[in-house]
């Protein structure tokens, strides 16, 4: 699946960007930091996006004027808190295409989304002999979730490979098809590869099948303009921190017969219709997956977000990533030893670019760009099963995002030319 970028001189420089990015850089408070004397360079969006200062008020704003708890007091304090909660679901599910917020359900994370699916769906419906398809390319939160509720149940995983130019293999995700599958878990898009999967192509097959789709859409979500009714599938989640907002805010949008039909994920207070000793009924929509005190700081900045990328319009956004991707998978190409993953075309995969030089480990390539004030992600990403299939231990990933710029991918190769001399005189 690993390609060595040949030259082909595309003389790709971004001229004319599709965003104001000056203007977007001084929204971001962190932008100004040095890092080892040097100017911050973070190319490690795939991991969490810095947070512009809109983002930050609002989560201010909210705990210096607004702070109660919701959903459990009739003061004032109280009832606008619910109503700035609410509201930022209603926002946060409108990010997405999706109209009705009883089908938004919070979260911490992505993660905690699809185990929440997992589990109140899984062990609901999977029986011994069903199949969960999932692919090779999955991030471990898309996958582990599922292997723990199959061993439970009986159930079966099977692994659909990537092809060797990165994308996924349709062919053998076909033949994996069956009408055993009850489930495919997938990614909207890798965080290593930057594929983007075919969702609604696979929706389309897995549910002539029968199967659910479940999407990670952690990768996704925060770089692409997303529409719900477009990709065809049953459940969809994300992460407020990939997208500029807060950690520990994250969404799962279900079609709402399948949230009404699933029982709850966590027990206690807000989930409740009734409570008797020994058993209870449980609250409609969207209170049933709400137990304890939400997130409602992070909630109210995530909505901040929202409101913050769609006034750059989420096609501006892909345009400015596809082209300082197109850039970047370009300089790469010219500098000696480096074997880039994943698609050649930048319009096939999001601004995430994986890498491995020669001779150097990531971790040391990470450390060196470090000192040159450079951030970027070293390690398997959560993603053994693709770095298996790579036959490598670790890439570096360089992601980029919003505020990234031409100049800071010329940095970037830079910073790579001195790990490959230091290297290459460590090793003489
Ligand atoms: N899932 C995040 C990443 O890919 C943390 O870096």
């Amino acid at each position: 699946m690993s390609s060595t970028m040949t030259t082909q001189p595309r003389n790709s420089r971004p001229t004319r960007d599709a965003l104001d990015v000056a203007r977007i850089r001084a929204d971001f408070p962190i932008l100004g930091r040095e890092i080892h004397g040097k100017p911050l360079i973070y190319l490690d969006n795939a991991s969490t996006a810095q947070k512009p200062r809109q983002v930050i008020q609002a989560i201010v704003d909210f705990y210096e004027t607004g702070n109660a708890n919701v959903h459990r007091g009739v003061h004032t304090l109280s009832m606008e808190a619910t109503d700035q909660y609410e509201a930022a679901r209603e926002r946060a599910g409108r990010f997405i295409g999706v109209t009705d917020p009883l089908e938004v359900v919070f979260t911490r994370n992505t993660t905690e989304a699809l185990n929440l699916v997992a589990i109140a769906w899984g062990r609901e419906n999977l029986r011994a002999g069903d199949e969960i398809i999932s692919t090779v390319l999955e991030h471990h939160s898309s996958l582990v979730p599922w292997q723990r509720v199959a061993a439970e149940r009986g159930a079966r995983i099977r692994v659909v490979p990537t092809r060797v130019d990165g994308t996924l293999d349709m062919d053998a995700f076909r033949a994996l098809l069956t009408d055993r599958t009850r489930v495919v878990a997938v990614a909207h898009a890798s965080n290593v590869l930057g594929t983007i999967l075919p969702l609604a192509e696979i929706a389309e097959l897995a549910h002539a099948r029968g199967a659910l789709v479940v999407a990670d859409g952690a990768q996704s979500t925060p770089h692409l303009p997303v529409r719900i009714a477009d990709l065809g599938v049953d459940f969809y989640a994300f992460s407020g921190h990939k997208m500029l907002g807060p950690t520990g805010i994250g969404v799962l949008w279900g079609r709402r017969n399948l949230l009404e039909a699933m029982p709850p994920f966590l027990g206690g207070g807000g989930m409740i219709r009734e409570v008797y000793e020994d058993r209870s009924t449980w609250a409609d929509l969207p209170d049933k997956f709400d137990a304890g005190t939400p997130n409602i700081a992070d909630a109210i900045g995530l909505a901040a977000a929202c409101d913050y990328l769609d006034a750059l319009g989420m096609e501006n956004v892909r345009r400015h990533e596809v082209e300082l991707t197109a850039y970047a998978l370009e300089r790469l190409a010219t500098v000696p030893d480096i074997t880039v993953y994943g698609p050649r075309n930048p319009e096939a995969r999001t601004g995430v670019v994986a890498f491995n030089m020669e001779g150097v480990h990531p971790h040391d390539a990470g450390t060196v760009l470090d000192e040159a004030g450079i951030a970027i992600r070293v390690g398997h990403h959560c993603c053994q099963l693709l770095h298996r299939s790579l036959d490598v231990a670790a890439t570096s990933r360089a992601s980029f995002y919003v505020y990234n710029t031409a100049d800071e991918v010329d940095a970037l190769v830079d910073g790579l030319a001195t790990v490959r001399r230091l290297y290459q005189r460590r090793l003489a």
